[in-house]
């Protein structure tokens, strides 16, 4: 990732964090990206314009109404001029600025007044972090094509621990050489992806569950993220990561994965490959079945799942201009795959062999065959990035 010649507008606001923007307007200078510092009174409260001038080796602007700055560069063009604008750290006061549309000091107004992405890095107290107030401006800023990275989780300068420390500079540096050096071809696309398995309670501690380790899907939702769409990722329970800049939805069942597929609806496109269960146990008990002195096991009742590619795919006015659909066979995969595109009323569906000795299913690669009413094409086995990364590339060539 080459940063040399970008320029990177960077809004240094409140917070015990901002000492981290020195590290941060190091490791850019030293990647030879120019930066230009904005610092809002909170900040100023925390690290000065001097080491801010520096290590940038730049103009810091701090007045919105200072006549020389004015002269010099009126903000409008401030905010036009760089290539990025990167928020970091970025206070809750500043995201519900951005969110409501305030424009009362010169930070507010630059990011009210710029055309160019936003890459905002998150840190404050936990509880700000996680107050419904704070959760709302988040959304609204992602819903709008601001990136957001972080925060982390971790022990906090107020001796509480959780969810709001500022991103490691260079996980932030990261950030922003993807945003600078990536094509953006789904920018203004909304897209649904479901990823990894179900669990259907059998009682409250038994589920009845699959293998999938829900990588693939996940995967697939960074790839998206990381061509400029905005990605739903309703997710069943996995232990891979949440990929970058991807909104995730947790669910458990079936049955909360397609409550969880509606409510984010409207997409341009829902890529459904989430293993769900075709069943469930109908009226799964309340209480831990227990042994019976005879030791018979208890009957299960199964009942089929709601099929959320199928829904997602009838026709309506909320059906997604493209249905992606997995079809995961141990056996006469091409027919099952054809079988299945006529069945749920998907466009695509990516096939791929599970059947234990291939290694997929948990694994790490993939080999996968896209079926679209074109035809069939056969792709060599490879990374499940690499199948990823593709089939995104494939995703935003069919919304163009
Ligand atoms: O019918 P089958 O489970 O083989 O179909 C697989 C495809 O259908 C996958 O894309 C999967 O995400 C989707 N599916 C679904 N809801 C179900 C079952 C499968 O969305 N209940």
């Amino acid at each position: 990732m080459t940063l040399a010649g970008k320029r990177v507008l960077l809004i240094v606001s409140g917070g015990i964090a901002a000492y981290k923007a020195i590290e941060l307007i190091r490791l850019l200078r030293k990647a030879s990206c120019a930066v230009t510092c904005v610092l809002t009174a909170g900040g100023a409260q925390f690290v000065t314009q001097l080491s801010l001038q520096a290590i940038s080796e730049g103009k810091v602007y701090t007045d919105l109404f200072s006549l020389t700055d004015e002269s010099e560069m009126g903000h409008i063009q401030l905010s036009r001029s760089a290539d990025l604008v990167v928020v970091a750290p970025a206070s809750a006061d500043i995201l519900a600025k951005m969110a409501a549309g305030l424009a009362g000091d010169l930070a507010s107004t630059l990011l009210l007044a710029t055309d160019k992405r936003v890459l905002v890095a998150p840190a404050m107290n936990v509880r700000m972090w996680s107050h419904p107030a704070t959760v709302a401006n988040v959304a609204t800023l992602r819903r709008r094509g601001v990136a957001v990275i972080g925060p982390d989780e971790g022990a906090m300068a107020c001796n509480e621990f959780g969810a709001g420390r500022l991103s490691e500079p260079p996980a932030i540096l990261a950030a922003i050489g993807a945003l600078l050096t990536a094509p953006q071809p789904l920018a203004g696309r909304h897209v649904l992806v479901t990823s990894g398995p179900t669990h259907e309670p059998i009682d409250p501690v038994r589920y009845i569950a699959n293998r999938s380790s829900g990588r693939q899907g996940h995967a697939i939702a960074g790839a998206l993220a990381a061509l400029g769409a905005r990605v739903t990722l309703v997710s069943g329970p996995v232990s891979v990561p949440d990929p970058a800049g991807v909104t995730v939805r947790r669910v458990e069942t079936a049955a909360e994965m397609l409550a969880a597929c509606t409510a984010a609806l409207p997409a341009d496109a829902a890529i459904c490959a989430a293993a769900v269960a075709d069943w469930r146990v109908e009226n799964a008990a309340g209480l831990k079945l227990k042994k019976t002195p005879d030791g018979a096991p208890p009957g299960l009742h199964l009942v089929p799942n709601p099929d959320i590619l199928a829904t997602l795919s009838a026709t309506g006015p909320e059906r997604p201009r493209l249905v992606v659909g997995f079809a995961a066979e141990t056996h006469d995969l091409r027919t099952h795959a054809a079988d299945k595109l006529r069945r749920k009323g998907c466009d695509w569906i990516v096939a791929n062999d599970v059947s234990p000795a291939t290694g997929i299913m948990g694994g790490t690669e993939n080999e996968v065959h896209l079926i679209t009413h074109d035809g069939i094409e056969d792709w060599p086995r490879m990374d499940k990035d690499a199948v990823a990364a593709r089939l995104a590339a494939r995703v935003a060539a069919a919304l163009a």
